[in-house]
This record gives C-alpha cells, structure tokens and sequence, in this order.
C-alpha cells in the first residue's frame, strides 16, 4: 500500500504566516506530511506553478435558512456546495433563524437535516429573534451539546431585531454557555425613522435604501453592541462591518482589551452605493435591486478605509455574506413586485464562489494586502474564530487535507454562470479579476477541477465545535458581581 493517498507536488504553499514550496501528503483526508520530493503516493497532483492555499472557510452565508413564512433561501446546501467549491471555499458557517414566538430546537434539528444534504462542511450560527426562557434556558443546552458554539442576533430587520433587553439577555445566555454572539449591528428605530420619511417624500426607489441608513446608524448599534458586551463580558464579533467610523468603535474596544472582532465583505470592497442608482432599460431602477444589501454600501472613500481597517488587523476576517435572492423570478427580489418601494425589496447578494476571486485580485494583485493577510481572512482567522482549527483554515500536519490549487495569473471576467450558485444572478457581473482557483480539495478529494465540480451528495460534514480560548470570559465585572456566571 502507498504511504499517501494523496500527494500535492511542487506548489508554493501558503499559510498566514509565511509561504514555502513543498509537497503536501495526504493520507484518510489529513494532512500528514509536509516535505520535499515526498514519494510513493496512490495519486499525484502536480502544483508546480500554482499557489496551494488552505480552502477557504466563510463564516457567514446564508443557505437553505426557513423562514417563518413558510418560504426557504434559494440557495440549497447541494447547490451551496457546487458554488463553494468553485470559489474554493470548503466549509461554511450558516445560520438557523428562530421564528418569533417559536423556541430554537425544532428548527435547529431540521436545519441540520437539511445540512447532511450537501457536500461541503457547515456548522452553524443560531440565530435568535426571540430571547425567551424557552429557547434559552431550555432548549439551548441540548444544541450546545451538539456542538453549536454561536449565536447571532439582529439589531435591526422586522421581525428579526432584539432590543437591548433581549440582546442582554443572549449575551448572557452565550457567556454561561460559552459561546460566541455575532451581532448584525444597525439602528432599528433610526432607519424606520428614516425610511417612513423617505417613502413619505416619494423617495422609494432601490437607490433610497442607503440614504435610509448611513454611516451613523451603524456606528452607533455598533457601539451600544459592544458596550453591552462588555458589561456581560462576553466576547463578540460585529459582522459586515461597512465603514470606518464603525470599525473605529471597534478598534477602540480591543485597544481596551475587550473580545471584540470584526468582519467585512468583499461588497464593501468593491461596491458602492451609486450600483443601487444604476437602471437599464429591461428592468429600470429595480436593477439597483441587485447591489442591496445591509448595511449599505457606501463610496470608494470608504473602501479604501476599510481596507485599511484589514490592514490594521481591527477587521480580521473577510466572509461573503452569501445570501439568496434571486433577481429574475418572482420569489426574490422582486417579491413585491418591481415597482416595489425599497423598504419591500428583500436585503443580501450573493457572493460565495466570488469571495476569494475578488480579495485576492482587488486585495493582492492591486497591493493592497498580502499573500499572507489573504489565506488569513480568508481561512485562518475564521477558522480560529469560530472554533474551527486546527482541523481547518490552516495547511499544517494534522489538519483536513481542504487545499485549493490557485492560479495567481489567470484574468478572468466573473459571469454569473461561473458562480454556479442557485441565483439567477451575481452584483459582479462582469467584474474583471486576476487570479482563480482551478481545483478544490475537500479532506483530500478533488471536489472542483477546472470549475467542473463532483462530489457525493450528503459527503459534507457537520462541524461540531467545542469551548475554545477565544471565548474565556475576561472577568473584569463592574463591582466584580458576575451576573451571568459560566456553567
Ligand atoms: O443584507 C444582508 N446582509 N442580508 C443578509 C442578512 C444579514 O443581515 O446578514
Ligand atoms: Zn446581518
Ligand atoms: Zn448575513
């Protein structure tokens, strides 16, 4: 019998904290040697050339999420599965919602069932809109058991949104459990505060979304989420974090020494707020429908401070938000109708097969970050962060063989075919990048070679994720009473 099952040849390897060439060897889909000329394998593939970087791990998408009307993201785990592996990413965290007035569990189970359908690796973030006794004294514990290590909660959305009662009540709830609390922060009250004026003024086209929450309105849920946080101690990550004022707040608190940490996407990288202004002449002002998401992309000034804020390490970890709302059919975004005020038209874009197309051409082949700071927002500190390594985000003797073969020269025009998502669209349609993966390996199986993805329904494994260092409570407590004490 070979020593490997599997040995990667000649490719530059690279980790986020340093780049070497070097075989890899791979044996029951782990990595168990890293090393020069390694011989006698079952199978090679010849790297030589390419970059060989840890697959990638996107904490944050949004795949086959129920909700309570009845209706279910477009993006199933199988179809998920094909987009990530295109875009050489490997394992997701997405989320379970609770239905208001419903506790956790019953959804939770079916969600997993759901997840077992695909093939890439998923664990999950639950998301709760209803902080009752119910879901988090009851429930809670037996899902904790199962290796749910995350929580997410909405400061804004109807009927998502949780005011600082009930947001007090989860962080408290994650700290005597031990778990992570993700926080989508925006005002609630100010944004529908803004939007019944601007609808009032006849202002209702896709454009007015962003004129209904600017910068402010984050900076400021992103501060009250924080310092809320810091009361309970509990450890957090604000999510999609779109400007420099909220990053600031961010980098405030860790410069206080408090578990904050924040993620951005490539939207706020790449988009801005004049995408929602476009028209054209099949679909009008619906067309800005496409680049509607929450918060708002804001301007190239921006950007450029938020690239920054990754630079600085203040925003550590770069997720797709991947969300599915189809443009062309009539479930999606055009729910409501095309005439629909922008109030109606449902929030997210997708973005997992682009993710790492987009940070790698806009990120490293324009400067702007390196190699190194790449694979780490990418896939090392996710994977850290969530309770995910070693066994992912990282190449390293031990850890799953999930390895993509990139091509750092290819120049590619993303289409929304080369996505393959389940959505009939992409907002980076036609967006011109330079580097792409051309195979994906999940536990050492070439899942995607050359965009043609083929892989076992039902192969993805569910991550269960166990009490991690990140999220040791501080212990510093006003008055030093812990009113939410650690089980
Ligand atoms: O607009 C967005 N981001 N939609 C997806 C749901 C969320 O807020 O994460
Ligand atoms: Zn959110
Ligand atoms: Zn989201």
């Amino acid at each position: 019998m070979a020593e490997y099952d599997l040995v990667v040849r000649g490719g530059t390897v690279v980790g986020a904290f340093g780049t070497t060439r070097c075989d890899i060897g791979v044996r029951g889909g782990r990595i168990v040697a890293l090393g020069e000329r390694l011989g006698d394998a079952a199978q090679v593939l010849e790297a030589d050339g390419l970059l060989v970087l840890p697959g990638g791990v996107d904490s944050h998408c949004h795949i086959e999420e129920q909700m309570p009307d009845g209706s279910v993201i477009e993006e199933s785990f199988a179809s998920g599965s094909v987009a990530a592996f295109a875009g050489g990413t490997t394992s997701v965290v997405c989320f379970v919602q609770q239905w208001k007035g419903h506790g956790i569990a019953e959804r939770y189970w079916e969600h997993k069932r759901r997840g077992a359908t695909g093939m890439l690796d998923y664990a999950f973030h639950q998301i709760i809109t209803d902080a009752s006794d119910l879901a988090l004294e009851q429930e809670l514990p037996a899902l904790v058991a199962d290796g749910l290590r995350s929580l997410k909660v909405f400061l804004t959305y109807d009927p998502l949104h949780l005011d600082d009662a009930q947001y007090i009540r989860v962080l408290a709830a994650a700290r005597r459990h031990q778990m992570l609390v993700t926080v989508h922060c925006e005002n609630y009250h100010a944004i529908n505060w803004r939007t019944e004026a601007l609808l009032k003024a006849g202002l209702t086209a896709p454009k007015y979304h962003s004129w209904s929450r600017p910068p402010v309105v984050e900076r400021e849920a992103t501060h009250r989420a924080i310092a809320l946080a810091e009361l309970v101690d509990q450890p957090i990550q604000v999510f999609h974090v779109s400007c420099e004022e909220a990053a600031e707040e961010i980098a405030r608190a860790q410069a206080r020494g408090v578990k904050v940490w924040g993620e951005t996407c490539p939207q706020y990288l790449t988009l801005t707020a004049d995408h929602m202004d476009r028209s054209n002449p099949a679909d009008g002002a619906f067309e800005g429908a496409k680049f509607m998401c929450s918060p708002s992309p804001r301007d190239t000034a921006e950007q450029a401070k938020v690239w920054n804020m990754l630079r600085r390490g203040v925003l550590d970890v770069v997720s797709s938000d991947h969300s599915g709302s189809g443009f062309y059919n009539s479930i999606g975004k055009a729910a409501a109708g095309r005439d629909a005020p922008f109030s109606q038209i449902p929030n997210g874009i997708p973005g997992l097969a682009a993710r790492l197309p987009i940070l790698f051409s806009e990120g490293v082949v324009k400067g702007r970050i390196t190699l190194e700071q790449f694979v780490a927002l990418t896939a090392t500190n996710p994977a850290r962060l969530m309770g995910l390594a070693p066994r992912k985000g990282s190449i390293n003797v031990g850890a799953d063989a999930d390895l993509v073969l990139w091509d750092a020269k290819k120049k590619v025009t993303i289409t929304n075919a080369l996505m393959q998502h389940a959505i009939d669209y992409t907002p980076y349609e036609g967006l011109e990048v330079t580097g792409w993966p051309v195979a994906t390996l999940r536990r050492g199986e070439v899942v995607m070679r050359e965009g043609k993805v083929e892989a076992q329904p039902g192969s993805g494994q569910y991550l269960p994720r166990a009490p991690y260092d990140l999220l040791i409570p501080r212990n510093i407590l006003a008055n030093d009473f812990d009113a939410a004490p650690p089980l």
